[in-house]
This record gives structure tokens, C-alpha cells and sequence, in this order.
């Protein structure tokens, strides 16, 4: 009896696999000669040039800016590291050898030309979103790039982490593949901005919080989320931006990397800004404005100001109160930028009341600010600020405690001297491996 239940429970587990690996197979696309850039017209170019970088192409695969799209870049997790592809023309380690085909069924499946599954670090879960045409466009855009030969590193990935077959089994769980799809009861300008976020842009996969297995949750789209050690902040009605996020606002911070009544664009968000955005149109940069916008019920241009005004003075009223040793450093190592008139907020010297970091629950984004500064590439351009780095952490703590004091009315953050510590070896070791 034990014996014919073992066989029975030996022959379903055989069919189940043989199931499972008649569905995880994929078929290998043939390779083709590189299409010649003739075919391509340079309206296409130039179209492709502005997706690519509203796809963020380049950060994830560049590593040395002489060698763009050449891959090699690291994607630490918790199941390995994994390294990006390289992307260019070349026909022997890049993807010239790639027919429309093959480049349409990876950004749109996971799946390389071989018929390899690939790991979701490639926001492929997105791009499934986006049109034919803009995929075409991205193709002529990324096969008339300089081809570069490279060999991006192996992955170093944990068994059983490493069988990409499994990954058919990540797809059933957690992908949908498909296109965007209009929703009618919204404006143009709204569905184009949803189009751009939700596909190319893949902005929730920053500010969405991930599963066990490193799949978005769904449920709590754009809660906000840590990622590569920097913390996106929530942008749906969960935002603790004092101001509320209007459409001016955000056009301003994602067109320039500031915007009066918020903080700057700083760390992964610089880079979303000024090397993605950047060749985007205007009305893209519009749209995902009236997208953001109405995800986080704002009120009018008028109010922002009133709450701004408000938000200052009640700062500067519960600062005049307090006289401890966080207030010294302050006045020593801040207040000589970071001052405002109440009525008249300065774009270029934000008011830090105003700033979504003094308010999260997580102090992460605030204690690399002071640590490292904000330099040429983030915030606005043209200025910065210097780092602090020279502190010690019991100073940085005190000023973090009494900002938060005084410059909000959230609750005091915990061990801010652990993690002020754990930032500044985290600091470390980035500067060590971009030398
Ligand atoms: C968040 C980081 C990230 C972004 C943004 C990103 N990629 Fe990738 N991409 C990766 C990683 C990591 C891989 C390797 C995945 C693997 O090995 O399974 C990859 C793989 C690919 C592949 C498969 C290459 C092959 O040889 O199989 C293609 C094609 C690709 N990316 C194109 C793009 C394009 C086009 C864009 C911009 C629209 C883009 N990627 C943006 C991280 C990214
Ligand atoms: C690679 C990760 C990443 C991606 C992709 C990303 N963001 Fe961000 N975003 C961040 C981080 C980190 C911050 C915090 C930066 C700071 O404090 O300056 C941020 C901050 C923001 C803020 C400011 C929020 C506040 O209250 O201060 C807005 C608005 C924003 N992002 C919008 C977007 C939009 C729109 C997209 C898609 C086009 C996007 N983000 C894609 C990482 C990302
Ligand atoms: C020399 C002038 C100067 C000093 C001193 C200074 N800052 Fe700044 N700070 C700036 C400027 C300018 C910006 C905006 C930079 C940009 O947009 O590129 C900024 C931006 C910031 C931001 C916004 C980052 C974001 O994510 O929005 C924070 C937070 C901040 N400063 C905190 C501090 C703290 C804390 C101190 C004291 C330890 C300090 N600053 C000292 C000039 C200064």
C-alpha cells in the first residue's frame, strides 16, 4: 500500500515538473546581422533618445560613463548579486545580433534572445506596459548606439536563486503581462502621465515596498519604500510632504530637481531627474505631474503657499523655545543657508520644514544629506552643499532630534546614532567601490 502511494506521489511529482518545465521553456529567437541605421528615421532617433531615458536605461547600464550601456552594473539582493547586461550594438557581448522580435519579447516577458528567463532587477514587470511603437523606437534608438564589447561579470546568485528556469515560476505569481490600458473616465493628459509612470518610467518599482521574493506589493502602491540604501518616499495620499504635492510642484521637481514648497531631488531620485527626465518633452514631464498630482488629492497653488507660510513660522516659533546642544549645531552648521522669510520661501535655499525627509519615519534620507552633502548632479543646478561628514554622530544626533523637534510634529525618531553610524559605513564603502 505505502509502496503504491510513494509511486503514485513519485509519478504526479514527474508530470508536475515535466508540466512546469513544457510551460517555463521558452524558444531561442535566431540571430540576425545588426539592421542597418538607414532604417531608421531621425524622428524615431530622437524619440527613442527621450525613452530611453524615461526608462532609465543608462543608470542601470552604465557603469563607466566612457562605455554607456555597456553594463556590468552590480544589483546587490538578498539571493546574490546579479549584474546588468550590456545593451549596445555589439554582435558578440552585447545585444547586436537581436532581431525587433527578440527586443520586444525581453522588454515585454523577461525573456533574453536565447530563452533564458530574466530577473525581475530588469523592470521588464513595466515595460510590458508599452506601446509598439515606443519599443521600436527604443530599439533603432539602442542599435544605433556605439557598439562596445564587454563582458558584464558573472552573477554570483545563491542555489537555488541561479536556475533562471525557476523565474517562470516568479512570472505566474507575481507578472502580468500586457499593455497600458486607457482608462476613459480620465483626462488625455492624466492617461499619458499613467502610461509613462506605471511602463517606462517604472517609478513604483522605487516607491512601492516589496514581498519576500522581491515582487511590488500591489496593495501598497507608492507607500514608499527603502531602496539602494536611499528611502522613496510615499507619493499617494500616505505622502508626509508637509506641503501637499501640487501639479506645478512636481513639474518644477521633475523638470528642475527642486521646487519652492519641497526638498530636492537628491541620490537614485537625482538621476531619475536629470539623466533620465532630461530629454524627455515638456508634456511628458506634464503628464506624469497631473498623474502624481491627482494620486495625492492636493489642494490649489494658493493653499500650498498658505501651508508653506504656516509650516515656517511654526518652525521658527517652536525653534525660538528651544536652547539645547542640537540647536547649537545648527545655528553653527546650518542656519546660515538653511534660513527663510515665512512669506517668501527661497527655491534655492529650501526651507527645511518643508522637506518630506524631516518627516518620514525612516531618518535615512536626512542623515546622508548631512553626511555626504547634495552635489552638482542632485538638487537644482548650479547649487550645492557641502557635506558634514566631520561631525560625530552624537552632533548629527542631536541636530536630527532637534529638527525634528522643532521643524515638524512627528514623533522623535529612535537610535538615530546606530543608524547615523550604519549610513557613514555605508557612505564608506560606496566611495570606495566608485574609485
Ligand atoms: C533598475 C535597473 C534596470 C533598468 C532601469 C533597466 N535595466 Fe535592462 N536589465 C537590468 C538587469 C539587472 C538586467 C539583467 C537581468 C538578468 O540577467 O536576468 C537587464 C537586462 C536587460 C536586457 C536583456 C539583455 C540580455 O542579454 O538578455 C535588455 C534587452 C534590457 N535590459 C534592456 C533595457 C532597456 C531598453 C532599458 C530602458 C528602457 C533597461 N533595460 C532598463 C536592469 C535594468
Ligand atoms: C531608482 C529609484 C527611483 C525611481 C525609479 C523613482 N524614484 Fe522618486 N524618489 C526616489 C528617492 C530615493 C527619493 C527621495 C529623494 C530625496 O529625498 O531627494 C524620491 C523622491 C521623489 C519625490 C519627492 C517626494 C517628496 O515628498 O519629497 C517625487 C515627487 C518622486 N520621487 C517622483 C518620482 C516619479 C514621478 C518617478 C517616475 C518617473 C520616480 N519618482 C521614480 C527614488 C526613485
Ligand atoms: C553653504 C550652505 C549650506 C549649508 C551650510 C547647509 N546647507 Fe543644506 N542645502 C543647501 C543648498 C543650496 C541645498 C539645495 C541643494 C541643491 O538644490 O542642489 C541644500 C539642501 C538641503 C537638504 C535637502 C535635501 C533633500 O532631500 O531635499 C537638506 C535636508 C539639508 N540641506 C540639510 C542641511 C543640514 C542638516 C545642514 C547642517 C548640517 C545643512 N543643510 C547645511 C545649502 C546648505
Amino acid at each position: 500500500m505505502i509502496k503504491r502511494i510513494t509511486a503514485i506521489l513519485v509519478g504526479l511529482g514527474i508530470l508536475l515538473l515535466a508540466v512546469f518545465l513544457v510551460y517555463a521553456w521558452e524558444a531561442s529567437i535566431p540571430e540576425q546581422d545588426p539592421p542597418s541605421p538607414g532604417n531608421f528615421s531621425q524622428a524615431m532617433l530622437e524619440q527613442g533618445e527621450a525613452l530611453a531615458g524615461i526608462g532609465n536605461c543608462q543608470s542601470c547600464h552604465t557603469v563607466d560613463p566612457e562605455q554607456p550601456l555597456a553594463g556590468g552594473r552590480a544589483f546587490p539582493t538578498e539571493f546574490g548579486t546579479l549584474y546588468s547586461t550590456n545593451i549596445t550594438p555589439d554582435t558578440a557581448t552585447g545585444i547586436g545580433t537581436w532581431s525587433r522580435e527578440a527586443f520586444h519579447r525581453a522588454m515585454r516577458e523577461g525573456i533574453s534572445r536565447n530563452g533564458a528567463h530574466l530577473f525581475p532587477a530588469f523592470p521588464y514587470t513595466h515595460y510590458t506596459k508599452v506601446s509598439d511603437e515606443d519599443l521600436d523606437a527604443l530599439y533603432a534608438y539602442l542599435m544605433t548606439r556605439e557598439p562596445v564589447n564587454a563582458e558584464p561579470p558573472g552573477n554570483d546568485l545563491r542555489f537555488p536563486f541561479n536556475i533562471r528556469l525557476l523565474q517562470a515560476g516568479w512570472k505566474l505569481l507575481f507578472f502580468e503581462e500586457g499593455r497600458y490600458q486607457p482608462e476613459d473616465s480620465r483626462s488625455e493628459l492624466w492617461n499619458r502621465g499613467a502610461y509613462l509612470a506605471e511602463g517606462l518610467g517604472h517609478c513604483s518599482a522605487c516607491h512601492t515596498p516589496r514581498n519576500d521574493f522581491g515582487a511590488e506589493q500591489t496593495d501598497l502602491a507608492y507607500e514608499g519604500a527603502v531602496i539602494n540604501n536611499w528611502y522613496a518616499p510615499a507619493l499617494n495620499t500616505s505622502s508626509l510632504a508637509p506641503v501637499a504635492w501640487t501639479e506645478a510642484s512636481l513639474y518644477d521637481y521633475l523638470r528642475s530637481g527642486g521646487s519652492t514648497y519641497h526638498g530636492v531631488a537628491v541620490g537614485s531620485m537625482a538621476d531619475v531627474v536629470h539623466r533620465g527626465l532630461g530629454r524627455a518633452q515638456d508634456r511628458d514631464i506634464r503628464a506624469l505631474a497631473s498623474y502624481f498630482s491627482a494620486m495625492a488629492e492636493p489642494g490649489s497653488e494658493e493653499q500650498a503657499a498658505q501651508t508653506a507660510t504656516a509650516t515656517i513660522q511654526a518652525a521658527q516659533q517652536r525653534s525660538a523655545e528651544t536652547l539645547g546642544y542640537g540647536e547649537k549645531v545648527f545655528t553653527y552648521a546650518c542656519a546660515s543657508c538653511h534660513y527663510n522669510d515665512p512669506e517668501n520661501p527661497s527655491t534655492l535655499r529650501p526651507d527645511l520644514s518643508l522637506n518630506t525627509a524631516l518627516r518620514a519615519d525612516n531618518p535615512m534620507n536626512l542623515i546622508r544629506v548631512t553626511l555626504e552633502g547634495v552635489d552638482n548632479e542632485e538638487g537644482l543646478p548650479g547649487v550645492v552643499m557641502p557635506g558634514f561628514a566631520e561631525l560625530s554622530n552624537a552632533d548629527i544626533s542631536a541636530l536630527l532630534h532637534f529638527l525634528r523637534a522643532t521643524h515638524t510634529d512627528r514623533p522623535a525618531w529612535n537610535n538615530l546614532e546606530d543608524e547615523i553610524e550604519r549610513q557613514r559605513q555605508e557612505v564608506a564603502t560606496q566611495t570606495e567601490s566608485a574609485q
